[in-house]
């Protein structure tokens, strides 16, 4: 990857009188929920999606980063909420790819000691790779002290998790699909305070995603309907962000829902194959989740402004303005008591800032 234009400083990062630990700095970011989804990728080794998608950071979704550079470590080591990760194992690669890129534009050779914290379980249906791989890029060029702007930043964080470029920015945020790396970033389309609403993420199965999304994008191809969605999509990617802009809820609402609906349309005729089987589809849904989306229009029916949408999983994620919370919560719970014994856990969330250096320090 060639260095961006506007890096504007390089330090001596091999001048043995400086001290190895001024190589530290430390970043927060959120995670993102998309209203207009990323769904299939138009090139798989930079994560270029085929489309824009807008979203939304969520305020309790947040990963605590600090990256610190050393000539002391002979490789990598990467801590996730106190756990050291397998050096051969999936996530410590993806985390050193990155170092990889963030190394490359600063010059070093140095490792690096990573300790990630995140506020949210994982596997819930709220993406820690979109948070995760933003704080790690934020804290990452801070520590070398890359003076990258936000698009740069956000262009960078996609190469590691596409959507992560989103969660660079603040607020409600689009991510321009673009034609090549460099046009390919997030930017901001509103910020946090415009909007007061709420997302209630209705956890409804602890249990692993039955596809990893990586995966979903290179199956969406085989859909017969892809190219359906697609065409649909710059009318409704004006929609949403005009509806955002105007805060439009009801409008947003009804586009909401059917983009949600839309890419399950897609995952479920996404045909494909595991060793001596065949699946005509990916089905994230579970039971609950089909009683949530039928819940959700009865509850309208009598009065609660509130709207679903889904991503890659059984998660439901309930949107709602701030004032109705409230009413959403209630009725939530009171659908969960209808079968003993279950337990639902809610998260709630509402617009949030995008990805920034601070002082606290994760390592410690
Ligand atoms: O960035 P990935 O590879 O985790 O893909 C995200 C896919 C969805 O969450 C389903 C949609 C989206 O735009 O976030």
């Amino acid at each position: 990857m060639s260095r961006p234009k506007s890096c504007r400083s390089r330090p001596d990062l091999n001048n043995s009188q400086e001290k190895v630990s001024v190589y530290k700095a430390s970043a927060v970011a959120h995670s993102n929920l998309a209203f207009v989804k990323y769904w299939g990728k138009a090139n798989a080794e930079l994560n270029l999606p085929l489309n824009n998608s807008i979203s939304m950071n969520l305020s309790s979704a947040q990963t605590h980063t600090t990256v610190e550079f050393s000539d002391a470590l002979t490789s990598d080591e990467v801590f996730l909420n106190d756990e050291r990760l397998d050096p051969t194992g999936f996530f410590w690669k993806r985390v050193s790819q990155q170092l990889d890129r963030v190394r490359a534009l600063a010059h070093v050779e140095m490792v690096a000691s990573v300790h990630s914290r995140n506020t949210f379980p994982s596997g819930v249906g709220i993406a820690s790779s979109a948070s995760g791989m933003a704080a790690l890029t934020v804290a990452a060029t801070a520590a070398l002290k890359l003076d990258l702007a936000e698009r740069e930043l956000s262009i960078l964080a996609r190469l590691g998790s596409g959507s992560a470029s989103r969660s660079i920015p603040s607020g409600f945020v689009e991510w321009l699909a673009g034609e090549d790396s460099q046009s390919s970033y997030s930017h901001q389309i509103a910020p946090p305070e415009h909007w007061a609403i709420t997302d209630v993420a209705v956890v409804v199965s602890a249990s692993e995603k039955s596809m990893a999304s990586s995966d979903g994008h290179l199956l969406a191809l085989n859909s017969p309907f892809l190219r359906t969605r697609l065409a649909s999509l710059s009318d409704r990617l004006n929609v949403m962000r005009r509806a955002i802009l105007d805060r439009d809820f009801e409008t947003f609402g009804r586009e909401l829902e059917s983009e949600a609906i839309s890419l399950h349309a897609i995952a479920m005729t996404s045909a494909w194959e595991s060793p001596g089987a065949w699946h005509s589809g990916i089905y994230y849904w579970t039971p609950a989740t089909i009683e949530l989306i039928q819940a959700t229009q009865d509850w309208r029916r009598d009065g609660l402004h509130v709207y679903f949408t889904l991503d890659a999983g059984p998660t439901v994620h309930l949107i709602c303005p701030k004032d109705q919370r409230s009413a959403v919560i209630d009725a939530i719970r009171t659908l969960e008591r209808r079968q003993k014994d279950r337990q639902w856990t809610l998260i709630e969330s509402e617009p949030a800032r995008g990805a920034y250096v601070t002082d606290t320090d994760e390592a410690n």
